[in-house]
């Protein structure tokens, strides 16, 4: 039995046997946030989808505070063992098996440029995870627009897909819809929306679209968990 968290945004705790991770943990400037980086005391894992500040968030501080190993794309574990980290480097395509289970790095169109006070540092391809965890698997796609590679998961039979709604930067709740259909998941969990007024979506309005599809589609408030 596996559990997600939602923390608002695309930010989401996971558990379940061998794992206590974050995605993208976007928490102390995140205007959704329902937790802290003090919150999270026992973590081994944190995932990252790609550089953006609202992804990237506070993992760093957090792998040090826990001692949590941070899995991303090569440059952004280049970037974080920089810091002092525990990390695990991967790349798109890439499956590899950790304690937990195994994980696979998902292609995803979009940035991944890391903004420092000295400019954007390069941040390699941005990314999405298929994490198994219980003999359960969770995708969560990061920032992406719809892509046709999205087809290939339907044959990684997912339990839980997030995908981003928002649109503008990812994308809008006609593409999820697409993806959805594309991707063809048990249950599948809008997130990336009304976060800012630039990615304002109504989750309704997707859930309606999947229903035809037959893919529950569960609307997760902030604080909310999943059992799967
Ligand atoms: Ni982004
Ligand atoms: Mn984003």
């Amino acid at each position: 039995m596996a559990k997600i968290r939602f923390l608002g945004h695309a930010a989401f705790y996971i558990e379940g046997k061998g794992l206590k991770g974050l995605i993208d943990p976007f928490l102390k400037d995140n205007p959704q946030s329902v937790a802290y980086s003090e919150d999270f005391k026992e973590l081994n894992y944190i995932f990252v989808t790609h550089g953006h500040a609202d992804h990237l968030g506070d993992a760093i501080p957090i792998a040090k505070s826990t001692g949590a190993t941070i899995i991303s794309c090569f440059e952004i574990a280049n970037y974080c063992s920089t810091f002092g980290v525990s990390v695990h480097p991967m790349h798109i395509g890439g499956r590899t098996r950790f304690d937990f289970g195994r994980v696979k790095m998902t292609p995803a169109v979009h940035g991944s440029g890391i903004s420092t006070d000295s400019g954007i540092v390069y941040g390699g391809n941005p990314g999405g995870f298929v994490i198994e965890v219980d003999g359960k698997k969770l995708y969560h796609a990061g920032d992406t627009g719809l892509i046709m590679d999205m087809k290939l998961l339907a044959e990684e039979d997912i339990d839980v897909a997030l995908l981003p709604i928002g649109g503008n930067f990812v994308m809008d709740v006609e593409d999820a819809i697409k993806a959805t259909d594309f991707i063809r998941p048990k249950v599948v969990v809008p997130m990336h929306y009304n976060t800012w007024p630039i990615i304002e979506a109504d989750p309704n309005e997707f859930a309606e679209g999947v229903k035809s599809l037959s893919v529950k589609c569960k609307i997760m408030q902030p604080g909310d968990e999943l059992v799967f």
